[in-house]
């Protein structure tokens, strides 16, 4: 990978983010930004498809955007946008969804799975046609790589077979994207159930941290993380088979310090102070965090404007992108 390379992540504005988010996607991007042509794009068109009350959308985005920025992501590395501010994203969709078939779309596993999930419910076409607005997404940036987990290979694979019929019916036009398995972050599970994890359906909160929790939340939930009654002097040690609840708070630990959990392992040999220490160097990473955060949520001219600079740059490539597509069908100019 090099700094010409273009990597596009995109995510949906919904709910708010956590340790697990942070330590195991976000901080990769902040990083990731310094080292090739990122891109990252708050999807909120995608939220559509089965967003249900109105004015939810658009405060989700905003929050999911100054939470962005918080983290550090830097509106002159990064190109940090809101989908539905770069027009290009739907007029492609609709070229997109002209160059698949019926039935291509009706294999998507996910399609499949979430119309059943809604039995019932309305069902938008929307759900139906949501890969040719994700392949709008990717095509429309020259994209090389997208990293996404497993779940979205199949998003990907239909992203390529669009671009290769495209280009042999119009001629050579789209880049075609790689997926890519995104940079190993950290693994962070449940205070609460260390054996999954950590995620926001979960039902008490207690074993999520937030990042927008203030410090004596953050304490708090570090305080009740469940260990276990092994008490002996080397109780404090690295074993996630046989310590998972420990061996979380370990990595944890690991991760905001920069060190390995084994070399933290050394350093405690109560529970109770590992906790505590835990707790205290999470809330000096999260708490900077989370003042900016509050800042830019505070400030919504300045979090519009770092928005309308993230559209400018992502228009000026999206556009040239849309451009060459007209002109190889051969539509009229306008
Ligand atoms: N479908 C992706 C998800 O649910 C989100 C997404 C939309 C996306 N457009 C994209 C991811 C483009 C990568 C590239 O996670």
């Amino acid at each position: 990978m090099s700094n010409s390379t273009r990597v596009l992540s995109c995510i949906q504005p919904t709910g708010d983010v956590h340790l697990g988010n942070y330590l195991g996607a976000l901080q990769n991007w902040v990083r990731g930004q310094h080292e090739c042509d990122a891109f990252h794009g708050i999807v909120d068109l995608h939220s559509l498809t089965v967003t249900e009350e109105p004015g939810i959308v658009g405060e989700t985005t905003l929050s999911l955007a100054a939470m962005l920025f918080a983290v550090g992501l830097d509106p002159d590395d990064a190109t940090v946008f809101a989908q539905s501010h770069v027009a290009e994203h739907s007029q492609l969709a609709w070229i997109m969804q002209c160059n698949v078939a019926y039935g291509e779309l009706s294999r998507m596993t996910q399609f499949k799975d979430k119309s059943v999930k809604r039995d019932g419910q309305f069902i938008s076409a929307g759900l139906f046609t949501y890969p040719t607005l994700m392949a709008a997404d990717i095509l429309l940036y020259d994209t090389n790589h997208v990293p996404v987990g497993n779940d979205q290979h199949q998003h990907i694979e239909i992203t390529r077979d669009i671009a290769i019929r495209f280009n042999r019916r119009f001629g050579e036009t789209f880049v075609l994207p790689e997926a890519v398995t995104p940079a190993a972050g950290a693994r962070v599970m449940s205070l609460q159930d260390p054996t999954s994890k950590m995620s926001k359906s979960e039902d008490s909160g207690a074993g999520c941290v937030y990042i927008v929790d203030e410090p004596a939340a953050v304490m708090k939930k570090f305080k009740r993380a469940v260990t276990d009654s092994d008490t002996g002097p080397d109780a404090v040690r690295y074993d996630r088979a046989a310590k998972p609840g420990v061996a979380n708070l370990l990595e944890i630990h690991a991760a905001v310090t920069g060190r390995t959990p084994e070399a933290v392992a050394d350093d405690y040999e109560q529970y109770g102070a590992l906790k505590v220490a835990t707790g205290e160097a999470v809330v000096a990473t999260l708490d900077p965090i989370r003042i900016r955060y509050i800042e830019l949520m505070d400030d919504r001219g300045e979090l519009a404007r770092l928005l309308r600079v993230g559209a400018e740059k992502a228009r000026a490539v999206a556009s040239v992108t849309l451009q060459r597509v007209h002109d190889a069908i051969g539509m009229v100019p306008a």
